[in-house]
């Protein structure tokens, strides 16, 4: 009896490490700020200034350089390669409008994302009031139905890339 349940706890440690393993959970805007930014500086701006998509692919300088096989064998873990790749991506596809009409009031879109929303099932929240964001988002600073629509989904990946599964 007590033999099958420490058999059992020890399994369920083993699970819980290879678990994490594998999807790792990590806080992607953590993870550029604290293992990227001292070469890079701030993410999306790097990826603004050099990298760009090309037949839907992400390019750096080198035209010939996969960049998927770059970033396995560039300070990034194997498997934060596609998530890494994916957040670059989008920000190269995003116009650093949150930078410009918001950051001012907000700080950095990750950091504020962090400290004052929360996704559940996939709708995000105000932490502190519960209020959808979608609904603050239309009688705030005079958006209109565009510019919720771009905040909305903004706010909503990066909400993805901070709290990973
Ligand atoms: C110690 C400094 C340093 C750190 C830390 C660093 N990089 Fe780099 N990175 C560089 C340099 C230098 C280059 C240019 C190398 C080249 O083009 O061959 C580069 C290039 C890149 C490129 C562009 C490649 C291209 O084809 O233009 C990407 C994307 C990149 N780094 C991502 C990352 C990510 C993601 C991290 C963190 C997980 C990271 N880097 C951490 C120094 C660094
Ligand atoms: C002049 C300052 C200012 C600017 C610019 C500004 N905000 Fe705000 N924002 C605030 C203040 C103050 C609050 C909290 C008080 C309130 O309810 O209005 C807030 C609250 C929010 C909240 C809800 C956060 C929570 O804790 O519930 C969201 C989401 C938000 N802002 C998004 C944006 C976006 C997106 C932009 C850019 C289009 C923006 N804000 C620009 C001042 C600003």
């Amino acid at each position: 009896m007590r033999l099958s349940r420490l058999i059992g706890t020890a399994l369920t440690g083993l699970l819980l490490i290879t678990g994490k393993a594998g999807a790792s959970g990590v806080d992607l805007h953590w993870l550029w700020d604290n293992q990227c930014a001292e070469c890079h500086g701030h993410s999306s701006e790097f990826a603004h200034k050099f990298l760009t998509l090309s037949d839907g692919r992400l390019q750096g300088n080198h035209r010939d350089r996969s960049l998927r096989l770059f970033l396995g064998n560039h300070y990034t873990r194997n498997t934060e390669v596609d998530a890494v790749y994916q957040m670059l991506r989008a920000q190269v596809l995003t116009k650093p409008r949150f930078r410009q009409e918001c950051g001012n009031c907000h700080g950095s879109a990750a950091a504020f994302v962090r400290q004052s929303l929360v996704l559940r099932d996939e709708v995000l929240f105000s932490r502190e009031s519960g209020q959808p964001t979608q609904a603050f988002l239309s009688q705030h600073r005079n958006l209109g139905a565009d510019d919720v629509d771009f905040y909305l989904s903004l706010l909503n990946r990066i909400a993805r890339e901070v709290y990973r599964p």
